[in-house]
């Protein structure tokens, strides 16, 4: 049977890049407080013309030439996003449109930080059936919609405008200050092809879904459960900003995502000496920090990037995959271990050699 094999990666970072002191100018938070709870240290957020699609094409395009794949190799695309450009459709014929690609099926999965390797999961089961060739896989998010200041706001806390906000402006700001100072916009994206290498490529997943604590880490407005699906007083609310019960998540990831990293190390029967990297999704290094104890892995083995970034949700495990595969960490034969949580709540764990 074949196995899916990631054969190139390319990532794009949004363009704007806003350190913590600038958004301080904005919001009741401090370059400390943000640096010592989360590790972010400065994020991009995309241009007002830049959506998810177009940072899911630029790094898909990347990933295509890393590969040396043409656009009529592809078979088969995968897109994972909170973000997409619009309720409906999804971002993947978005992106097949964009790129050129031939009309191959477009899968839009949602399934937040752990999207990328439930679309590996995916992307890996077609190779698998041979249902699939060559599968493009993207994560991608622009997350500055989901930020409550306005324009003139933001356009103060980069330098180009001298309105600071008013006392109203900054208590609403704030109101959300322990989830905006996490997040950070980018796409990336893998080639993956069908392998009959017998080693290398996609070795096992573990995958998981529990849906009670849902609430915990949600947008509660802009959905079909409301009448109509949006309104002028979601809006007043704050309920089309995402809610976060952090110490409950900060909880739930830590537990999970250590527990699901074991299971797939033993019943792999590899030890954390045999793993050449861990990428683990990059929500708070404080989480990943704890995993790394509990998995008894120096640091050299465990990479961030949360710190230039912040949390770019769909995208954070296939930028690292790239950054480490372009820098040299990851080498053709290198057994990597990718891990997330998100939420859903979802969470899970894969085991590749690259
Ligand atoms: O990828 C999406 C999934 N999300 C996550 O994985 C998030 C997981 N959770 C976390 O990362 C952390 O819980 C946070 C970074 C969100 C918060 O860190 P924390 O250490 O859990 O802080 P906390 O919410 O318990 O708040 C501690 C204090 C509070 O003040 P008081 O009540 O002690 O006076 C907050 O009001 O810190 C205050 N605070 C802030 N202060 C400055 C909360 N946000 C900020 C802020 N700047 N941005």
């Amino acid at each position: 049977m074949p196995r899916a094999l990631i054969i190139g990666s390319g990532s794009e970072i949004a363009a704007t890049r806003l350190t913590n002191d600038q958004m301080a100018r904005v919001v009741d938070t401090n370059d400390q407080w943000i640096r010592e709870r989360s590790g972010v240290e400065t994020r991009h957020f995309a241009p007002p013309d830049v959506a998810t699609s177009d940072l899911g094409v630029a790094a898909a395009a990347k990933a295509l030439e890393a590969a040396g794949v043409e656009k009529d190799e592809v078979d088969m695309v995968v897109f994972a996003t909170m973000t997409p450009d619009h309720y409906f459709p999804g971002c993947g014929t978005i992106l097949q449109h964009k790129l050129g690609l031939g009309t191959v099926p477009c899968f839009d999965i949602r399934q937040q930080c752990s999207g990328f390797l439930y679309g590996l999961q995916l992307a890996d089961a077609h190779i698998r059936a041979g249902m699939a060739r060559t599968v493009l896989l993207v994560g991608a998010e622009v997350h500055i919609g989901f930020m409550p200041w306005t324009q003139e706001n933001y356009d103060y806390a980069l330098g180009v405008s001298d309105v600071p906000p008013t006392k109203e402006e900054r208590e609403w700001n704030s109101r959300f200050r322990h989830l905006v100072v996490l997040f950070g916009d980018a796409g990336a994206a893998v080639v993956l092809r069908a392998s009959e290498d017998g080693e290398r490529g996609v070795l096992d997943h573990d995958l998981h879904g529990a849906g009670a604590d849902y609430e915990k880490l949600c947008v509660p407005g802009t959905g079909f459960k409301h009448r109509p699906y949006t309104s002028p007083e979601q809006f007043e609310r704050g309920d089309h900003i995402p809610v976060m019960d952090g110490r409950f998540v900060f909880k739930m990831a830590t537990t999970h995502m250590a527990a699901v990293a074991k299971t797939v190390l033993e019943r792999n029967k590899v030890t954390s000496d045999e793993v050449k990297m861990v990428l683990m999704h990059q929500a708070n290094k404080r989480i990943n920090e704890y995993c790394q104890r509990a998995l008894n892995l120096p640091d050299e083995k465990v990479p961030h990037n949360i710190h230039k970034y912040g949390n770019t949700t769909a995208a954070t495990i296939p930028l690292l995959w790239d950054e480490c595969v372009r820098d040299g960490r990851i080498t053709p034969g290198d057994l990597v271990l990718m891990v997330a949580f998100g939420a859903g709540m979802t969470w899970g764990a894969s085991l590749v050699r690259a």
